[in-house]
């Protein structure tokens, strides 16, 4: 008999899944269930997987190796999918795919399945990350398989095979969440022309009720990585936690764009993400503080690609670990303190300081402590511009 792996969350896909993959196979179903914090109490899964028709489940708390994994390389990288998303979905995938690998191999499984769409980007992360690390275990896509072609469908089909589902629980969106963030889709968002009703948001106040009063915050960042809010040193996964709190109070985190989805479609997706907007905008102010302009505008180059490498699929290609030795190496001085206004959907940077800061008030300054040569920028003036004039003199003379 054959023994599938299968990435189970407990809803209505995955339930099916498990199911039909007994049936079709004449297989034993493993479940397996990772928590990266979708903020869901995951003890009933147990119950359910095996009434599902799962012969055993696992259930891991992978919140602290998400973070430090996968987190905040791209933290680290400034890694934000067009200029926007910060890639809470797209980070989530390689890790539960290599666990599932792992339970694979520990229950020598033949196969493993996840329930991702056939026109949507998770299954080529997940489908990528084995290859990468196991190019030998079979792979089993039932969504793109089956006959099932509507929430309806599998419903039914749920019904007829008395598969415990609750179908209660209907929204009109489809929504992936972690701790990185929340992603939102379907229903009224897929018109693009149309503001996201107020129910399409999971957890971020309305800016319009958010407190008249701003929030202070700081964050203290070592060698790229927060380490403490406001002075007191605070485990990864608990900084994580009451930023999405705190931001989401003050109506923060809200990102609402049409992406490229890597299959070719364009989709209009929102994004609920208070912490990793907070934590961005904080490290990007670190940067400007500490980091030379050329390293600086390098690393945007970087940034962009890093962020493609994560949105593909492609987290454990040789470019991605080249890159991440030239991240590492500039953000040895990204060490020190910004001072973070969060005010009415807002997060405002209002201060930064860093025993690296190569800012230098002497030289900045427009008052008489002025310590700049103005004269020296006659001659750097005079030779930057030097093409530009040997040009215009022949443009003259012709
Ligand atoms: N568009 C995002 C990505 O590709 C999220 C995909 C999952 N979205 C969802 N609402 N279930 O990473």
């Amino acid at each position: 008999m054959k023994k599938i792996v299968v990435a189970y969350s407990g809803g209505l896909d995955t339930s099916i899944i498990i199911h039909w993959l007994k049936k079709k196979y004449n297989a034993e179903i493993i479940a397996y269930t990772a928590d990266l914090g979708q903020g869901e109490y995951l003890e009933p899964l147990k119950k359910k997987a095996i009434k599902t028709g799962a012969s055993k489940i696992y259930i891991e708390d992978l919140r602290e190796e998400f973070v430090k994994e996968y987190v905040f390389p791209s933290l680290k990288a400034c890694a934000l999918y067009e200029n926007k998303y910060p890639l809470a979905t797209a980070l989530g995938r390689p890790l539960i795919a290599k666990r599932l690998l792992e339970i694979a191999k520990k229950e020598k499984a033949d196969a493993v399945a996840h329930g991702c769409t056939g026109k949507g980007n998770d299954q080529v992360r997940f489908e990528a990350t084995f290859a990468a690390l196991n190019p030998d275990i079979e792979v089993i896509a039932p969504l793109r398989e089956w006959e099932l072609k509507s929430r309806e469908e599998e419903i039914d089909y749920a019904i007829k095979h008395k598969i415990p589902v609750d179908i209660t629980k209907k929204s009109p969106y489809s929504i992936d969440r972690n701790l990185w963030g929340i992603s939102i889709e379907c229903g009224a968002l897929e018109n693009p022309w149309k503001e996201p009703p107020e129910d399409a948001y999971q957890i971020t106040q309305s800016p319009l009720k958010a407190s008249n009063k701003p929030a202070y915050i700081e964050i203290y960042f070592e060698a790229g990585i927060p380490r403490k809010l406001n002075g007191k040193s605070i485990k990864s996964v608990n900084l994580i936690e009451n930023l999405n709190q705190l931001g989401a109070q003050n109506g923060v985190g809200r990102i609402d764009m049409v992406e490229n989805r890597l299959i070719g479609i364009k989709s209009r997706e929102i994004y609920e993400a208070p912490a990793a907007v907070i934590l961005h905008n904080a490290h990007n102010a670190l940067e400007a503080l500490v980091l030379d302009r050329e390293t600086m505008h390098f690393k945007q180059i970087i940034s962009q690609k890093y962020a493609e490498i994560i949105y593909y699929g492609l987290w454990h290609s040789s470019l991605k670990e080249a890159l991440d030795e030239f991240v590492d190496k500039t953000q040895e001085n990204v060490t020190g303190t910004i001072k973070i206004k969060l005010y009415k959907g807002n997060s405002t940077i209002v201060g930064r300081k860093s025993k690296f800061s190569l800012y230098s008030e002497n030289l900045a300054t427009y008052t008489s402590k002025d310590t700049f040569d103005h004269k020296s920028a006659k001659g750097f003036i005079d030779i930057w511009s030097l093409p530009l004039k040997i040009r215009a003199l022949l443009e003259k003379n012709r």
